[in-house]
């Protein structure tokens, strides 16, 4: 049943996490005015303290269960080193809910906003302007193999990509939607991208989709390698319009994107689960950036307590702000989603912007979605 209100679960995580969370829920606030129905936050404590008390590796039945009934999640960012080792929040949070619910595209826009330099010396926010479809659940991270010989000369490690055809076309429809809402050119344009020269056996549902796609007359369908992708990212990006590819090419992929488009910053992702048949899930790809709160030792390790308070003011919200952004879009709230994606993009492109609190930053913001 639908309620009269977006019901949506917040996991603010760790971190930087807690902070751009914040941040992102008062302006949520700031628009609120703007919405066609209500937006009802709850507030969920997955993160390393969590897991340390409740002694667990993944969220449980329970958990998946409980936030099953939203009809979106947003999460500010998970992981503390300092508490748990990297690696088990990721799996048994980001990569279990991605699996749990289905959301097998991951949405990655590439897109440099204008008034905002590029690090590819001559190219504009006419030039960077594309998304990328990670498959989001199977390809190489399906956590599937095995170690053979252990501890022997022998030794291998056998990871297991799997592609299937069914995923493969699922993410292929997702993409095309995407392109034509995009209208970005005469024709939607897809890039198949993937490495069929080498992964033969993985290759064949990528090449069988690709080949129906070929045929069809009012999409412009194109292959390309991930290796020379990456290239033309740099060299050409303004050829592409949307991008598909397999999950750990996507995750790779989209760490570039991010860089082309101005920095990690403003990258967002949204979790999709297209059928609606259970919730989707939007974050910010920068992470709860340790670095930014602890000291090191000689060793290379986080040392605990040495988190410094008045270095919150460093952090910066835009990328939650837009990830905000995509999940009203998701929701049909468009005047919303446009006027929040509006009031980062002010932030990023201000003269001041990297010498600017985040008190500021936020508040900046809340002015310009209320006028
Ligand atoms: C990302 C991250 C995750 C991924 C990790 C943390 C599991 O790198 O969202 O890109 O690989 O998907
Ligand atoms: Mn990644």
């Amino acid at each position: 049943m639908k309620n009269n209100y977006h019901n949506i679960a917040v996991i603010p995580g760790d971190l930087n996490g807690v902070t751009v969370t914040d941040a992102a829920l008062k302006l949520s606030d700031a628009i609120s005015y703007k919405l066609t129905k209500p937006i009802k936050h709850t507030r969920f404590g997955y993160n390393a303290d969590y897991f340390l008390e409740h002694d667990i590796k993944e969220l449980g039945p329970n958990e998946l269960d409980e936030l099953r009934k939203y009809d979106q999640i947003f999460l500010g960012a998970i992981g503390d080193p300092t508490k748990i080792k990297p690696g088990v929040l990721e799996v048994g949070i980001l990569l279990k809910l991605r699996q749990a619910f289905d959301q097998y595209v991951n949405l990655r826009p590439v897109v440099l906003p204008e008034g905002v330099p590029s690090p590819i010396v001559g190219k504009t926010s006419k030039d960077i302007n594309f998304e990328i479809c990670r498959e989001n659940s199977e390809g190489l991270y399906v956590a599937k193999g095995r170690i053979e010989n252990q501890g022997t000369e022998d030794e291998v490690g056998i990871q297991e990509m799997h592609c299937s055809y069914r995923g493969v076309k699922r993410l292929a429809q997702y993409a095309e939607e995407r392109a034509r809402l995009r209208k970005k050119g005469d024709k939607p344009t897809l890039h198949f991208v993937f490495k069929t020269n080498v992964l033969t056996y993985a290759a064949a549902p990528w090449q069988r989709v690709f080949d129906e796609y070929k045929n069809k007359r009012d999409i412009i369908a194109k292959y390309m390698h991930i290796d020379n992708f990456l290239m033309q990212m740099i060299l050409n990006p303004s050829q592409f319009d949307v991008v598909l590819t397999e999950n750990m090419f996507g995750d790779i992929a989209t760490d570039a994107g991010a860089v082309i488009q101005g920095g990690i910053g403003s990258a967002v992702s949204g979790n999709i689960n297209p059928t609606g048949e259970f919730p989707s899930m939007f974050e910010p790809i920068h992470g709860t950036a340790p670095d930014k709160w602890y000291e090191m030792d000689g060793n290379g390790e986080y040392i605990s307590g040495t988190f410094l308070p008045e270095k919150i003011q460093l952090i910066k919200p835009e990328a939650a702000f837009l990830s905000y952004a995509m999940m009203l879009e998701q929701m049909g709230e468009i005047k919303a989603a446009e006027s929040v994606k509006e009031a980062a993009l002010q932030n990023i492109r201000d003269p001041n912007y990297q010498t600017k609190k985040l008190d500021e930053l936020v508040e900046q913001s809340c002015i310009y979605v209320r006028n």
